[in-house]
C-alpha cells in the first residue's frame, strides 16, 4: 500500500552575468549589495537535468551529483528543500487517485540526483544551473504555485544567489531588493532571448579545473578587505543597470559590450584588491582579452564583448553570425586545438555558426 513513487525530472540552464553579483549583505539569506544582469545559455549545452522523486519508503532526504552520493545536509539544500515542502498542495497519483495532501507532503523525504552536461564549479555557474532546477523540479513534483511573481526565483536564491536568475530565459535582471526577509529579493526578466537574435554567445573552455577560491568565500574576503567593492556596489552598477537595461531593449550592441568588459574587469580587480588577492583570470583569459581589444580598436566599434566569471574560462557575445565565425577562426588560430582537443572545446549558442 505505501509502495508508491512520484517523481519529475527537469531542465535549466545556466547563466552568465553582464552585470556581476559579488558580495552579500545577508549570508544566510543571500542577499546582494548590487543587483546583476545576466544572460540565460542555451540549454544543450550548459544545463542542469534533475530527477526529484518522493516516497514514503524513502527513510532519508538524499542527493546525488553526477552519479556521485553527497550530503544534502548543508544549509542551501536544506534551506530550498524547508521552503519548497512549506508551499506544496494536493498532488493526485494518477494510477491509484490516492492524494498526497500539504501534511503528508512533510512527511516525506525526498531523493534528488541531479547532472551537469558541462564542468562543474569552473567558473560557468554550475551551481545556478543546479539550484534553479532542483527548485523547478520539486515545484512540479509538489505542485507549487507561486504566490507572487518571482517567488521561486526567491527560494532559487537561497541555494545559490546567480540561481535565481536560470529561472528565467533571456536576459534576467536580479534586483537586489530592500527587504529584510529577501521577499523583494528576486529575479525578473527583461527580455526574452528571441529579442536579440544575432547576438551569437560562444564560451572558451580554458580549463575545467576546479576553481581555487570558490565564490561564496570570494565574496566574504571581497566584502571584508577591498574598498574598490564598496564603491562598485554603491557608485558603479547601479549606473550600470540602468545603462545596460536600455542597451538590452535598444539592442545596442557597442553599448552592450563596452559595459559587459567594463563590468567583467572591474570584478576582477575587485578581487586582485582583495588580500589576500584572488586570481580568477589565467594567461589564456589575458591573452583573449587582448585579442578582443585589439579587434574592437581595429573595427572602429565593438565586436565582440567578454565576460568571465569566478574562473578563466571566457564567455564572448558576437555581434553577429558573420562575426561569431571571425572569432572562431581567430580563436583557432591563436589557441591551437590540443592533439586530444577538438572543436567542442568551444560550445556555441548557435551550431549553424560551427558548421559555417
Ligand atoms: O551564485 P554564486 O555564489 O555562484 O556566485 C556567482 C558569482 C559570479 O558568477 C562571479 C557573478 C554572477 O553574477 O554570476
Amino acid at each position: 500500500e505505501d509502495a508508491w513513487v512520484v517523481m519529475k525530472t527537469a531542465r535549466a540552464p545556466s547563466n552568465i552575468a553582464v552585470i556581476k553579483y559579488w558580495g552579500k549583505r545577508d549570508e544566510k539569506l543571500i542577499l546582494p549589495i548590487n543587483s546583476s544582469i545576466s544572460v540565460t545559455l542555451d540549454p544543450e549545452h550548459l544545463s542542469a537535468t534533475t530527477t526529484v522523486a518522493a516516497s514514503p519508503a524513502f527513510e532519508r532526504d538524499r542527493l546525488w551529483l553526477n552519479g556521485k552520493e553527497v550530503s544534502v545536509e548543508g544549509e542551501r539544500y536544506r534551506n530550498c528543500l524547508r521552503e519548497m515542502r512549506a508551499r506544496a498542495t494536493d498532488v493526485v497519483i494518477e494510477s491509484s487517485g490516492k492524494v498526497i495532501t500539504k501534511e503528508v507532503w512533510s512527511t516525506l523525504h525526498i531523493h534528488i540526483a541531479s547532472e551537469n552536461n558541462f564542468p562543474t564549479a569552473a567558473g560557468l555557474a554550475s551551481s545556478a544551473a543546479g539550484f534553479a532546477c532542483l527548485v523547478y523540479s520539486l515545484a512540479q513534483l509538489m505542485n507549487v504555485k507561486e504566490k507572487y511573481e518571482g517567488e521561486l526565483t526567491a527560494i532559487a536564491r537561497l541555494g545559490s544567489g546567480s540561481a535565481c536568475r536560470s529561472l528565467y530565459g533571456g536576459f534576467v535582471k536580479w534586483n537586489m531588493g530592500q527587504e529584510a526577509d529577501g521577499k523583494d529579493s528576486i529575479a525578473t526578466q527583461l527580455a526574452e532571448q528571441s529579442h536579440w537574435e544575432d547576438l551569437v554567445i560562444i564560451i572558451a573552455v580554458v580549463s575545467s579545473r576546479q576553481k581555487e577560491t570558490s565564490s561564496t568565500s570570494g565574496m566574504q574576503e571581497s566584502v571584508k578587505t577591498s574598498p574598490l567593492l564598496k564603491y562598485r556596489a554603491e557608485e558603479m552598477v547601479p549606473k550600470r543597470i540602468g545603462q545596460m537595461e536600455k542597451a538590452i531593449k535598444s539592442m545596442d550592441f557597442a553599448e552592450f559590450a563596452r559595459i559587459t568588459c567594463a563590468d567583467s574587469n572591474q570584478f576582477h580587480a575587485t578581487c586582485l584588491d582583495t588580500s589576500p588577492p584572488i586570481f580568477y583570470l589565467n594567461d589564456s583569459s589575458r591573452r583573449l582579452i587582448g585579442l578582443v581589444e585589439r579587434w574592437n580598436r581595429h573595427a572602429g566599434e565593438p565586436q565582440v564583448a567578454y565576460t568571465f566569471d569566478a574562473g578563466p574560462n571566457a564567455v564572448m557575445f558576437a555581434k553577429n553570425k558573420e562575426v561569431a565565425v571571425q572569432l572562431l577562426k581567430r580563436l583557432l588560430y591563436q589557441f591551437p586545438p590540443s592533439a586530444e582537443a577538438d572543436l567542442s572545446r568551444y560550445v556555441l549558442g548557435d551550431q549553424s555558426v560551427l558548421k559555417s
